[in-house]
């Protein structure tokens, strides 16, 4: 089958590419470059630099080709700079996935798969796990532009007949286990990377945002999903749109706190983590863990890399392999 990933050039996009090409797909990666890596796409993939914004260009890409499906996963993606730049992040990630939706109802589109945001659900604290049907609540633009997504996508099945489905990551860690690819965010403001770099002396220590939280070590916890079962769910996902469109909640189901991630990189790794207590960080929810029993109970999936040691020795293996990530 023919698939358009567009993100394909970032951490999670380029994964579920790779998860693609293994399965025998042709795969076109189409990316502006602004924050992932030509690097990144897989060996094996086309590739289109176009930019979304371009509503014009968006629809020539997406008119080069009958696509089997078109999987989203280009977007802004950081909860706090979202919060010093809400506007950006609404307009950007808004219009963009607007000219893609419209483009692929244009051209007779049949299946969606959007790289949606357990930030829904960011507002509230509420007591976890968090299922697919609870209540929308977004802490922070970067969670409510994708909740907008999420609704132009009802309205293009509607209307439209273009079947979507929405896939709510909690928080996607780790690397592909063949080595093949890693996560190299610039600038880096994920937990586990900068633990990782902490460690090897990378970087310097480690800030942990908040220790005044009511959990049960004072920091966040979250749940952390290795990228590669990610990238399994979306292949998953993709057969479910037959004459229906999902929304799925993806996570292991199982939280860990700040701390307890940088006890599993020092475990990991043999060495110490060095790290200093920050402020909270604005945006930042308590508590999110997923309740992943719908995509379970209606696909079969079933993540193979749930343990938070096996996640972190997947990404210090790519890390400690690429000292300059995908390079300049
Ligand atoms: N953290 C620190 N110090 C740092 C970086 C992070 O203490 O230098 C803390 C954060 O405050 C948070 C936890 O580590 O408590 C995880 O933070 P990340 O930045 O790694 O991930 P987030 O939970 O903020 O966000 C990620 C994705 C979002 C997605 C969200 C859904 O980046 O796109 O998961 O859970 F929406």
């Amino acid at each position: 089958m023919n698939y358009l990933v567009t993100g394909g050039a970032g951490f999670v996009g380029s994964h579920v590419a790779q998860s693609l090409l293994d399965a025998g797909h042709d795969v076109t990666v189409l990316d502006n470059l602004s924050t992932g890596h030509r690097a990144a796409v897989p060996q094996g993939a086309d590739f289109l630099e176009v930019d979304l914004a371009d509503a014009d260009a968006t629809d020539k890409a997406v008119g080069t080709r009958r696509w089997d499906g078109v999987l989203h996963f280009a977007a802004l993606s950081l909860v706090g700079d979202s919060m010093r730049e809400p506007f950006h992040y609404l307009r950007q990630n808004t219009l963009t996935s607007l000219n893609l939706i419209q483009a692929c109802a244009r051209h007779g589109t049949q299946r969606f798969v959007f790289s949606s945001t357990a930030a829904l659900f960011g507002g509230d604290d509420r007591p976890p796990p968090i299922a697919d049907n609870a209540q929308i609540d977004p802490g922070s633009p970067y969670g409510e532009s994708k909740f907008f997504i999420e609704r132009a996508l009802v309205w293009a099945d509607r209307i439209c007949g273009l079947r979507s489905a929405c896939l709510r990551y909690f928080n996607a860690a780790g690397a592909d286990p063949g080595g093949r690819l890693g996560e190299d965010h610039r600038p880096e403001t994920h937990l586990i990377p900068l633990t990782i770099d902490a460690a090897l002396g990378r970087r310097p220590p480690l800030k942990l945002f908040g220790d005044d939280y009511a959990t049960r070590d004072g920091t966040c916890v979250r749940d952390y999903i290795h990228v590669t079962d990610l990238a399994d769910a979306h292949i998953r996902a993709l057969g479910q749109l037959t004459d229906r469109s999902v929304t799925y909640n993806l996570g292991n189901g199982l939280g860990f706190t700040n701390l307890e991630v940088i006890r599993a990189v020092e475990r990991v790794s043999g060495r110490k983590v060095p790290w200093e207590p920050a402020p909270r960080r604005a945006g930042d929810p308590a508590v999110l863990v997923a309740d992943s029993s719908r995509i379970r109970k209606e696909t079969g999936w079933d993540p193979q890399y749930q343990d938070i040691d096996i996640i972190v020795a997947t990404a210090l293996r790519w890390r400690e392999a690429h000292p300059d990530g995908y390079g300049s």
